[in-house]
């Protein structure tokens, strides 16, 4: 089996290189790819760089170049609905909440002969599921908003959360979820909260990035092991 895990900065992908111990660098699109071989598995392993368009090319270049069969996104959300600092969500389904052609009367997040919301894979979810369900950690479940914006205001926070009912905001989800689905690839997203997309969201992301990060990619790891098995 092949497994592509993406982050999008190198904080996020980082604690998964110290989890995998030998790898393979390979340079692809102007990014980097660690090619990892783990108990009969590949997994490519990158940072897209922030941002949906990365995303999709990152999470397209898995697919198409290095054959992934199934993808999984691993890194840090703003928290909406109450979630805190270092909480764990799966996606369920994904939107871009900065997508607007509503002047030609589309509901937001819509792009005509595609949907607003795509839904993860269930039998990924499952697995992740399972993991939070055999370590005893509480996974929580719901809609993902990304956008090529940080959420960094009340008002936001709670235009997104009115417009699409989302428990996290980020900038990768939905485009690697578009990329996946046009493909036809199994994906599911991981995140763990670094910030409460709000006025302080800036000084919270950059204090808990790394343990956040962390923790997601702690839980992906056995995902892995579980999916492998
Ligand atoms: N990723 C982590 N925190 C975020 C925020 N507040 N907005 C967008 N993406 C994020």
């Amino acid at each position: 089996m092949i497994i592509g895990i993406i982050g999008a900065m190198n904080e996020e992908i980082q604690p998964f290189l110290k989890l995998f111990d030998t790898h393979e660098k390979i340079e692809f699109g102007k990014n980097v790819y660690y090619r990892i071989s783990y108990n009969n598995t590949e997994i490519y392993l990158a940072y897209s760089k922030i941002g949906k368009v990365h995303a999709a090319i990152t999470a397209s270049s898995m697919i198409l170049q290095f054959k992934c069969e199934k993808i999984i996104f691993s890194g840090v959300a703003g928290g909406l609905q109450g979630l805190k600092v270092g909480d764990l969500l799966l996606a369920t389904k994904l939107c871009q909440h900065d997508v607007d052609i509503s002047a030609f009367g589309h509901p937001l997040g819509f792009i005509p002969e595609s949907q607003v919301f795509i839904e993860s894979d269930s039998s990924l979810n499952a697995i992740a599921k399972e993991v939070a369900k055999d370590s005893g950690i509480h996974l929580y479940e719901g809609v993902v908003a990304s956008g090529d914006q940080f959420i960094h205001s009340i008002e936001k926070k709670q235009w997104i959360l009115k417009h699409f009912n989302a428990i996290a905001v980020e900038m990768e989800g939905a485009s690697v979820a578009v990329a996946c689905d046009c493909l036809g690839v199994p994906f599911c997203i991981l995140r763990s909260i670094s910030d409460s997309a709000d006025g302080e969201a800036d000084v919270s992301f950059d204090e808990f990035l790394e343990s956040s990060a962390k923790i997601s990619a702690q839980f992906v790891k056995k995902m892995i092991d579980k999916i492998i098995k």
